[in-house]
């Protein structure tokens, strides 16, 4: 894309400015014209007009803003899906995990979630057709619960090269929730150049709130997870990829009936998942994802099973 312009050609960018910007992580337009004019004031210490005027000459440059619904259709046909590995719940959702959207999977610990996670990541990278999108992972791991032997095992299950397979995912660890953000920010160089279909971060919140523990450190949190959102859904229309979010979930004591849990982040994750999906334990090996919120499918429910070979109906 044309973010290969420089800085300085934007209105109200001096070399001062330009340094300025790209030392806060405005590395290109697309960063710019996505700020507000009140972050890069507080970031950069630049006046509130400038930044206005830098932002609107990212946008003009991007030619961004109103676009005609065939242009939106359009821009739709690319949106293409990863199969989780169970035809059930790839219907339930619409045919799997798709591109140019955020995807949330929240439940407790042993849901399923990661494993989930590690059966996307080798589904990417199958064929168009399927399943797959022919294409790599980038994986976000905060937990510490990468497990390249599981991966290796659901590869070698699906009849799939394991060493090429691992080979496709770029795993970094995120040691604390800065740390997560400036690696999503860091994608953008893989995403560019290696052929990527899906970001993976499991999970989502558990830095935030290690980070973030204070009952006065809410709102600051809840501010920060929304910019980390934000950076998520640029990559995911940028460049085309399926972002898939794991969550953990609190326990909500006032609830009587019904299910006592709601996941972490509350309403800033509803607005930016455009599909939520939740997990919770069946008998034995079983698992039951519900839909929860999605753009054109209806709430429902499906049963899978976690076995060696992966994710598989039930
Ligand atoms: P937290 O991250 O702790 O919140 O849980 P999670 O939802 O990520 O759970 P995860 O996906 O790690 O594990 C879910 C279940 O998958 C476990 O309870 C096990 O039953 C099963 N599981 C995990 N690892 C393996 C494995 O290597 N082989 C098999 N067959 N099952 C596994
Ligand atoms: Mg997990």
């Amino acid at each position: 894309m044309s973010d290969e312009i420089d800085l300085k050609d934007l209105p109200g960018v001096g070399e001062k400015t330009a340094e300025k910007l790209i030392e806060e992580g405005y590395k290109d337009l697309m960063s710019l014209a996505a700020a507000s004019s009140g972050e890069i004031v507080g970031k950069t210490s630049i006046g509130e007009a400038t930044a206005k005027k830098i932002i609107n000459g990212a946008r003009k440059e991007l030619e961004m803003g109103f676009e005609t619904a065939k242009k939106v259709y359009e821009d739709k046909e690319d949106v293409t899906q990863i199969s989780t590995g169970s035809e059930e719940i790839d219907s339930l959702i619409g045919g799997g995990v798709e591109t140019q959207s955020i995807t949330e999977v929240y439940g407790s610990y042993g849901s399923g979630k990661t494993q989930l996670a590690f059966q996307l990541a080798v589904n990417v990278q199958k064929e168009m057709g399927e399943g797959g999108l022919n294409k790599g992972c980038v994986f976000i791991d905060t937990e510490n619960t990468f497990r390249p032997e599981r991966v290796k095992e659901i590869a070698e299950a699906e009849g799939m090269d394991p060493e090429e397979i691992l080979d496709n995912i770029y795993v970094a660890r995120a040691y604390n929730s800065d740390h997560q953000m400036v690696l999503t920010n860091e994608s953008d160089e893989i995403l560019e150049t290696e052929g990527v279909g899906l970001v993976i971060v499991d999970s989502l919140t558990g830095q935030f709130r290690a980070d973030y523990t204070g009952r006065g450190d809410l709102a600051r949190r809840q501010q920060k997870l929304n910019r980390h959102l934000h950076d998520l859904q640029r990559l995911a229309e940028v460049y085309n990829v399926a972002v898939f979010i794991s969550n953990q979930v609190m326990s909500k004591p006032d609830v009587m009936f019904g299910d006592p849990t709601e996941a972490i982040g509350g309403h800033i994750l509803h607005h930016a998942a455009a599909f939520r999906m939740y997990l919770r334990r069946g008998k034995g090996e079983t698992r039951i994802c519900k839909l929860v919120d999605s753009p054109y499918k209806p709430e429902g429910e499906a049963p899978f099973k976690i076995t060696e070979e992966g994710i598989v109906d039930k």
